[in-house]
């Protein structure tokens, strides 16, 4: 695997703090981007659960909500065409676009280990706990029968130790990110199992 080290930890200008992008726009360039749709299935639900995260359990506002589900919805847009230069290439685009450089940051802080970028801010470790686990959720729901319908935290925490299932998904990363947020493993399953069901 390439070297995804970013060599850098500070992203964007503060001058373009606020600086957003419509959903519109952040959807388009995720049709433009990732031609893989299961992979734009799961940004759009690693945006759901940030967006609802930010609103439910930060009680930001809908404008700061926008932000955190931004970076949800565009933290693997480079991964289709750019896998080895994963995360630098989406980096750039929005440097260019002038976006928010908490958003940029935040997308960079989406896997440490091969980023090299420290998540601080807690929109920052939100993305790195949800990444992984709600990819891992999204797979074991795929092979229940009826999908999400029923599917309990427990389930979930079954599938967790059993390292043969969704062997790609790596436990370590999912328990480091952990160690740095406050809220229990089981919390955080029920919260994107509730909020990305329905996403589409
Ligand atoms: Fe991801």
């Amino acid at each position: 695997m390439a070297d995804l080290n970013l060599g850098r930890t500070i992203f964007g200008d503060p001058v373009n703090a606020g600086n957003t992008m419509t959903e519109q726009e952040a959807l388009e360039l995720l049709r433009d981007w990732v031609p893989n749709e299961r992979l734009q299935l799961h940004m759009r639900q690693v945006g759901a659960v940030m967006k609802a995260w930010a609103l439910e359990k930060e009680g930001l506002t809908e404008t700061q909500a926008h932000q955190w589900w931004l970076a949800g919805v565009l933290h693997d847009a480079d991964w289709d065409k750019h896998p080895d230069h994963h995360c630098r290439i989406i980096i750039e685009e929005l440097e260019s676009r002038q976006i928010d450089p908490a958003v940029i940051r935040t997308i960079a802080c989406h896997g440490p280990r091969h980023f090299g970028v420290e998540p601080e801010s807690v929109m920052e470790k939100m993305i790195y706990v949800f990444d992984e686990l709600s990819g891992f959720i999204h797979a074991a729901a795929l092979i229940r029968p009826t999908r999400y319908e029923g599917m309990d935290v427990k389930s979930v925490l079954k599938k967790m130790k059993t390292p043969s299932f969704a062997a790609q998904v790596n436990r370590d990363e999912i328990n480091d990110a952990l160690s740095r947020i406050q809220t229990p493993l089981e919390e955080i399953i029920g919260f994107v199992l509730e909020h990305q069901a329905g996403v589409a």
